[in-house]
């Protein structure tokens, strides 16, 4: 198995380009399925995740082209062949799921695997379900299946969400596409990947107003047609590199970026005293400082700091100047990376949802493995302040949420090389 050995460095300079939101491209994929005509998706990541999307898809009756260099997804689905998405590849990837909505509004019955349980939680599809039922669908458990089919087509309806799920939004977005009359989401999740999404289905003939706020409101249409949507910029993979020069030094342009997709985010990172500053290409990140100084981070649903950047914050918090207090609200067991951190030096202390972090003077290199994709790059980013070498293993993660992560961290000078044993 393959991994990634990282030589600590000096400070980091140059550009790195963001790719297209592996989240967005993941909700976009499945909106394929409410539609006979195709949908063309530009700025698609090269990653795993996609192509297990991509081999679901097809699984159901979608025509899937342009996955060899991975950057323009055409989608087809002049009928959905199969109605049921299979346990051996929605296991894989919980995003499965979001297939869901759309093979319910478009033929009337699906049957999908429940994801199980994985590395960050339990991750139930209670909000998904209960809102499909008072759009009209009838769901039942069998067999780790669920079994869901409409009498006479869905039909609009206010569905209030108990929390603000991304995947709930996204199924009964697009499932409300196509019901009977109108749909209104309440307490909506609000990230950059929903907005995407709505703009997406409205180039395929969807109505839509209010993605973005709390609450969407979605009249149902007849049927949709093709379009061609460009992915919006992954914000993860920006936040992400926008901690290679805050933990290493240096200078670094993320080309793509723009500081609304992570304002909560940028707020910190100038609170620990690195600058962002906004350019015509993208975000400039500085750390002129000798160390950062510690801060205090709750995860929270967007606009708030998001959790899928908790672990590399956390990476940087190891090398800080003080105490930090880590607050996660949106995954019940999303702490892994600490012990691995602390196999590196650092200074960690769990409880419960909270993580005390007391930055050390200097990370040491060491062998790590990270149980799922963020905290897999925060060992990356641990390893470019670490003396010594750290190794990381199961980079397979990697693969499902970084593209060119080699090369891309080289590019801005870091020294990183992925070995096969
Ligand atoms: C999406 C993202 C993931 C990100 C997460 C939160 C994709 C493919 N994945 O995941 O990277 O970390 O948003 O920003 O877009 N919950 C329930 N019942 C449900 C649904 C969710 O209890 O029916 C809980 C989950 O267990 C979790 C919380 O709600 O604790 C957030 O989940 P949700 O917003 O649904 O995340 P995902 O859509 O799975």
């Amino acid at each position: 198995m393959d991994s990634i050995v990282v030589k600590g460095s000096g400070p980091l300079s140059g550009q790195v380009p963001i790719a297209g939101a592996k989240n967005a491209c993941l909700t976009l994929m499945p909106a394929t399925l409410l539609s006979e005509e195709p949908l063309t998706l530009t700025n698609a990541p090269r990653l795993s995740d996609i192509r297990t999307m991509a081999e679901l898809l097809a699984s159901i009756g979608t025509e899937v082209a342009g996955l060899q260099d991975g950057m323009v997804q055409a989608l087809g689905t002049k009928e959905i062949t199969n109605h049921v998405a299979h346990y051996d590849i929605v296991r894989k990837m919980r995003a499965s799921n979001l297939v869901l909505g759309p093979m319910l509004a478009r033929m009337g019955y699906a049957v999908v695997s429940l994801p199980g349980g994985c590395a960050i939680g339990a991750r139930p599809m209670d909000i998904h379900i209960d809102s499909l039922e008072k759009m009209g669908a009838k769901i039942e458990l069998k067999d780790g299946y669920l079994h869901a089919k409409t009498d006479r087509g869905l039909k609009g309806a206010v569905v209030p969400l108990r929390f603000a799920s991304v995947g709930a939004t996204e199924n009964i977005l697009m499932a409300a596409t196509l019901a009977k009359g109108t749909t209104v989401i309440e307490n909506a999740a609000k990230e950059p990947e929903i907005v995407d999404l709505a703009e997406c289905l409205r180039k395929m003939g969807a109505q839509i107003e209010g993605e973005g706020t709390s609450r969407i409101e979605i009249q149902g249409v007849d049927r949709l047609h093709g379009a061609t949507h460009p992915v919006v910029t992954d914000r993860i993979e920006l936040g992400t590199y926008m901690l290679a020069p805050a933990i290493a030094g240096g200078e670094v342009e993320l080309l793509g970026g723009r500081r609304n997709l992570l304002e909560a985010f940028c707020n910190k990172l100038e609170e620990a005293d690195i600058s962002v500053t906004e350019t015509a290409d993208g975000l400039l990140v500085k750390n002129n400082a000798a160390r950062v100084k510690a801060v205090d981070v709750k995860t929270e649903i967007f606009p708030g700091f998001p959790t899928d950047l908790q672990a590399q914050m956390m990476a940087l918090l190891c090398t800080a100047e003080g105490t930090s207090v880590l607050e996660e609200t949106i995954f019940e067991n999303r702490f892994m990376h600490a012990p691995e951190l602390m196999r590196m030096g650092a200074n960690i202390e769990v409880s419960g949802g909270m993580a005390k972090v007391v930055g050390v003077d200097q990370l040491k290199g060491a062998p790590v493995m990270a149980t799922d994709l963020r905290a897999s790059v925060s060992m990356i980013l641990a390893g470019l302040a670490a003396e010594g070498e750290t190794v990381l293993s199961r980079v397979y993660h990697l693969d499902r949420g970084y593209e060119k992560v080699v090369s891309k961290f080289n590019g801005i000078g870091a020294k990183i090389e992925r070995v096969s044993s």
